[in-house]
């Protein structure tokens, strides 16, 4: 037999197993260059946060000097061990209460710092023991749900400068929060909070730069008056009303803002863009409408935006795309329309991107990959979403990680013409035929093979 035939034949096979198209399709999308765009390194690793370390003065001259007697008292009638000196020794972090400073006079030192956590459910703080400790001015109470709250002596309410109470003190009244005057932070997390509004708590808080009161049932609607030095305002998670006063947007030094999970109504104020120092700011789980302020691309600062579960429409802005330090992005479940502004590069330089559930919104998909599994629909070349949606699409808008999840999705590749190819389809039946003509030319060659050889 010549050898003309089967050269051709595996000339042929070879032609049809490494065509494009079907290698394109023959790979599996696992094996394309896949990024992960939270670990990639141009994400920023998170700063953390310099936590407010209590100044420890330098010890007092007098090597004899102690805590005050009475101070001394106090602490054992809290449970707090004193047979080391609290002063002198650091507490050991695992200590459920500790004093965590004191000052340097003498004869006898003073606390001003205290940390109670984890408390016993017979502890009780008296009075007396508090009128001795007026020194204070930083207090946190940890983990003490049972420790009932008793009025603070005058003094010790005015000295305090910084209150915490996380899920302590069972319950607190907005007056019993207003007589801590000269606080400049507040924090209270996980503690019902009866006042008629914020406004009763803050507003006798002069000096106030950092709020949070969260997750403390808190109700009424936001303040119309605000103390211009705060930086930081937490009010998540309570059952505020209303709408959002414009009188917050004069808050130059702002930035932080949380109202998160609430009841808030109305617009977002179009002077939001005033607010130049705002890094962090969510508004999400309320029942806001309209649209995003253009203002807000006066707002470089932006590090997290989170507007999702409103009910925000009209078109996104492109101005979001240009925030250079945009790193967390959540716009889903809202009633946002056309088409989205973002494309792949600015998807992948930020840590979280959320936008599914926008039934009327669409991507455009000669720029954006399907892959990225956004949870809203292609466009159609009018710019509407392609109806009904891709099912893979729609399923993933259940996914509430949105894409964090999906990393090994997010590829390079199908951002290149290969990828409309791609989603037209007829590919599976390429790849079929090919794979049956395949098998029938290697048959023949092995049997043109085998019969050569037993011959
Ligand atoms: C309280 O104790 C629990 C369990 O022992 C621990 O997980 C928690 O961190 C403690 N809380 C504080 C504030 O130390
Ligand atoms: C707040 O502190 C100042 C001094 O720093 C003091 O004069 C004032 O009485 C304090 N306020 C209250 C309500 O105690
Ligand atoms: C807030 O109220 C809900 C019920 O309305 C209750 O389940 C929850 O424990 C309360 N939380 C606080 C911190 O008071
Ligand atoms: C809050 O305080 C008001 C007035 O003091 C009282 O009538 C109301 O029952 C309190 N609400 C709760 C939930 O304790
Ligand atoms: C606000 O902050 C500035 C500068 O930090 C300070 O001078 C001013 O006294 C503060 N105002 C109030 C009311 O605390
Ligand atoms: C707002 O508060 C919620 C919980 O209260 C928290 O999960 C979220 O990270 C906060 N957002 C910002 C921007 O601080
Ligand atoms: C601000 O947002 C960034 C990014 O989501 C986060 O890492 C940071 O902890 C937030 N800061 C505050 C004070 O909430
Ligand atoms: C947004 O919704 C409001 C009603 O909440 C409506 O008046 C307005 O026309 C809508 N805007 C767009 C662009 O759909
Ligand atoms: C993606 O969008 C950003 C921000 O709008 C822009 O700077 C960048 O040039 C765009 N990249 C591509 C590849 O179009
Ligand atoms: C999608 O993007 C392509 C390329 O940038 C552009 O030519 C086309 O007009 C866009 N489609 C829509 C509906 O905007």
């Amino acid at each position: 037999m010549a050898p003309g035939p089967v050269f051709l034949l595996t000339l042929l096979s070879f032609l049809l197993l490494f065509h494009p198209s079907l290698t394109s399709s023959l790979s599996p999308p696992t094996t394309s260059t896949t990024i992960s765009p939270t670990k990639s390194p141009s994400a920023p690793t998170p700063t953390p946060t310099p936590t407010p370390t209590p100044t420890r003065p330098s010890r007092s001259p007098s090597p004899s000097s102690t805590l005050d007697p009475k101070q001394l008292r106090a602490l054992q009638s809290l449970n707090i061990p004193t047979t080391t000196d609290p002063c002198s020794s650091p507490p050991p972090s695992s200590a459920s209460a500790s004093a965590t400073a004191c000052d340097g006079a003498t004869p006898f030192r003073h606390l001003l710092s205290l940390r109670l956590a984890n408390c016993s459910d017979d502890l009780q703080i008296s009075t007396t023991a508090l009128r001795s400790l007026s020194t204070l001015t930083s207090l946190e109470l940890l983990d003490c749900p049972s420790v009932a709250a008793v009025r603070f002596p005058p003094d010790l309410a005015g000295h305090l400068r910084s209150f915490t109470c996380i899920n302590s003190l069972h319950k607190l009244t907005g007056v019993w929060l207003s007589r801590l005057q000269n606080l400049t932070d507040l924090t209270v997390s996980a503690v019902t909070v009866n006042a008629s509004g914020p406004a009763i708590v803050l507003g006798a808080m002069k000096k106030l730069k950092s709020v949070t009161i969260s997750h403390a049932n808190l109700t009424g609607s936001l303040p119309k008056h605000w103390h211009l030095n705060l930086t930081h305002i937490d009010l998540s998670n309570n059952k505020l009303v209303g709408k959002i006063p414009t009188s917050l947007t004069r808050l130059e030094n702002l930035q932080v803002l949380n109202l998160s999970s609430n009841q808030l109504i109305g617009e977002v104020p179009t002077s939001i863009g005033d607010l130049l120092s705002l890094q962090n700011l969510s508004l999400s789980s309320n029942s806001l409408s309209g649209p995003i302020p253009t203002s807000m691309a006066a707002v470089p600062t932006l590090i997290h935006l989170d507007l999702g579960s409103n009910q925000l429409n009209g078109t996104i802005p492109k101005f979001i795309a240009d925030l250079k330090d945009l790193r967390y992005l959540n716009l889903e479940k809202n009633n946002f329309n056309g088409i989205m502004p973002f494309n792949a590069s600015f998807i992948k330089r930020l840590a979280v991107f959320k936008i599914g559930e926008n039934s009327n919104l669409c991507y455009n998909h000669s720029t954006i990959s399907s892959k990225l599994k956004l949870g809203i629909a292609p466009c159609d070349k009018h710019g509407l979403p392609l109806s009904p949606p891709p099912a893979k699409d729609s399923s993933s808008g259940d996914d509430s990680s949105g894409r964090e999840s999906n990393d090994d999705d997010y590829s390079m590749g199908d951002e290149s013409g290969k990828s409309k190819a791609h989603s037209h389809g007829p590919s599976k039946v390429v790849l079929g035929v090919a794979i049956g003509l395949s098998s029938v030319v290697f048959l023949i060659i092995f049997l043109v093979l085998i019969s050569k050889c037993c011959r």
